[in-house]
């Protein structure tokens, strides 16, 4: 038995964990703010000012770092398997599956229609056989149920029935490569291509890499002869990419049948990379996301003869309306719940190179919270970090017009807001039906916000997409909590160099659907990918995640699934 994880990580160990700096980019982004950025900004007033109190922040750290935590009951069969999870033979076994996962081009598009109907859904059917395939002694010892068709549960019961779960998911399908793009890949979107350093191609890293090594991490413990007390279930949907409501959807329906309202312990999806931020090293597990919704606009006007045009028409008057819209933009605000405020407290106790003007705010957070100076400030730091804390909202769609002598009817446009935490659904309708009142008033058009009501002539008209959703309620951190359990198996692998905070998803992921299920749910990629920044090019060319971190994803799960078998909570 190691004494320490870390001692049997000679490859990670001569990584070059402080040469990047990692910046997540894409949809599902998770970042703490560029202190440097902010200190070059400083700007004196604030610290010059006299200060009330030079107490330190609270008399109780805000940010307890847990201690690593290693799987106290051990076989020698447990050990030598942790050993060969350390193996050359290992790395490139885990390569090569999921290269050959890649290598199945399971894409869900926007317009599928029903599975079974749909003939798009059949290459699930390969990825399914390959997965079996791959993993016999998972296939062979846990319950196997096919949800939906395609949606995989696999269940290995537990000796105590009395214990509730561990989930962990992911998703088999990938976004769509459009073939004008084909070309533009440095190797083949579906090659899986390895070149010694990463895996290339759609879905590498989002998330055939969470798929598999939740995988390969189970097939080693069945190997290994580990017999669960605490059950596990593995739960991985097929349409995450198109909202998910035929996959997560149903199978989160599923469990909640199965084990009851918030019957699972603890749930880890795919989610937010480890990152470099004011000098320290984070693992930033999302404990919350932002909501959704999607405001429909039509303006509804008299048409007629475009050489004989009153001085507005449809047209003029829903560009009068997006103006308004992005003219009066939302706060950033940091209610008590937001994961962001959490994150800083965290930074100010333990990161080196914390901007002191944040430090400042955070400690007369109290006073200032009606006009949340703290929120403005750590907003400077870029939209990236505005955005974790504040609601979005972009007109994506319009259309109007059909013809060059005709006066538009009939005008539509699309505002998209990303919810934030502390916020709500209504609060985005009625904001948007208070901003467009007097515009209807001024142009006599009858408003119709939001009551379903047929269109009539002279009308604007709100509608509420009906994929609208709240912002996640934020998963507990607190001590004794399975964000214990989480934290202290990241820093047994990685190392007490890496820190851990609680993170906030600005996309959403299939866990919308698990809320029932359990109200400690963490978003997390437990691979660290060192070689690039953020999330390995998810949803754009050149898909790529370093093969060092699949195969550490492995060993993440192969630690977690232990400790929580051994966690009392
Ligand atoms: C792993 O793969 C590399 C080539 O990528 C090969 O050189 C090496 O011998 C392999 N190691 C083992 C143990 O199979
Ligand atoms: C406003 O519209 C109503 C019907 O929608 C009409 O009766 C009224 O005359 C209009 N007023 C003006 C000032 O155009
Ligand atoms: C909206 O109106 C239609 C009929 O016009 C009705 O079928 C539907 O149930 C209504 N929806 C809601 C949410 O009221
Ligand atoms: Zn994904």
């Amino acid at each position: 038995m190691p004494k320490t994880w870390g001692d049997q990580l000679p490859l990670q160990h001569d990584a070059p964990r402080t040469t990047s700096f990692r910046k997540p980019l894409a949809y599902i982004l998770v970042l703490l703010g560029a202190a440097w950025f902010l200190s070059r900004n400083y700007v004196s007033e604030v610290i010059t000012r006299p200060c009330r109190s030079h107490a330190p922040l609270s008399s109780e750290p805000k940010c307890p770092q847990v201690d690593p935590l290693i799987p106290s009951k051990s076989t020698k069969e447990l050990d030598d398997m942790w050993d060969y999870l350390n193996s050359e033979s290992f790395f490139n076994k885990s390569i090569e599956r999921l290269s050959g996962a890649v290598k199945i081009p399971t894409q869900s598009y926007d317009d599928m229609g029903d599975v079974g109907i749909d003939p798009r859904w059949d290459i699930f059917h390969s990825l399914g056989n390959y997965l079996e395939e791959s993993f016999p002694g998972v296939f062979k010892t846990l319950d196997v149920e096919k949800v939906n068709t395609h949606g995989l549960l696999l269940t290995w019961k537990g000796s105590d029935v009395g214990l509730k779960p561990t989930v962990l998911m992911a998703h088999q399908d990938v976004v769509p490569v459009p073939d004008a793009t084909i070309n533009q890949w440095t190797h083949p979107p579906f090659s899986g291509y390895w070149d010694g350093k990463f895996i290339w191609g759609r879905g590498a890293s989002d998330c055939k890499n969470q798929l598999m090594g939740i995988l390969e991490a189970v097939e080693a413990l069945v190997h290994a002869g580990f017999e669960p007390k605490r059950t596990l279930v593995l739960s991985f949907g097929f349409d995450e990419e198109i909202s998910g409501h035929r996959g997560a959807g149903e199978l989160s329906k599923t469990l909640i049948k199965k084990y009851g309202h918030r019957g699972a312990a603890v749930i880890v999806d795919e989610g937010a990379a480890n990152l470099k931020s004011w000098g320290a090293n984070w693992a930033v597990p999302g404990v919350g996301e932002k909501g959704y919704v999607d405001v429909e606009v039509t303006v509804r006007m008299p048409g007629g003869h475009s050489s004989i045009p009153p001085a507005h028409n449809g047209i003029g008057v829903a560009a009068e309306l997006i103006s308004l819209i992005e003219a009066n933009p939302w706060s950033p605000s940091l209610s008590d719940s937001n994961p962001y405020l959490s994150m800083l407290y965290c930074g100010a106790e333990h990161a080196p190179s914390f901007p002191s003007k944040l430090k400042h705010l955070l400690h007369h957070r109290p006073q200032h919270a009606h006009k949340d100076a703290l929120a403005l400030e750590a907003a400077k730091a870029g939209l990236d970090i505005r955005y974790l804390f504040t609601t979005s909202q972009a007109v994506d769609l319009i259309s109007g017009g059909v013809k060059t002598n005709a006066l538009p009817e009939r005008t539509t446009f699309t505002i998209n807001n990303r919810i934030n935490v502390g916020s709500s659904v209504a609060d985005i309708l009625s904001h948007v039906a208070r901003l467009f009142t007097p515009t209807a008033q001024k142009y006599n058009l009858t408003l119709h916000a939001f009551n379903n009501a047929t269109e009539t002539p002279n009308s604007l008209i709100l509608r509420a997409s009906d994929t609208a959703l709240e912002p996640a309620p934020t998963t507990p951190t607190g001590p004794g909590t399975p964000f214990s359990i989480l934290s202290g198996t990241t820093r047994a692998l990685y190392g007490e160099d890496l820190l851990v905070a609680p993170g906030i998803m600005t996309g959403n992921t299939d866990t919308r659907y698990y809320w029932g299920l359990s109200e400690h749910i963490f978003r997390y990629r437990m691979g660290w990918d060192l070689e690039q920044e953020g999330l390995g090019n998810i949803h754009t060319v050149d898909e790529k995640i370093e093969g060092k971190a699949h195969r550490d994803a492995a060993r993440w799960v192969y630690g977690f699934v232990r400790n929580m078998d051994e966690a009392d909570l």
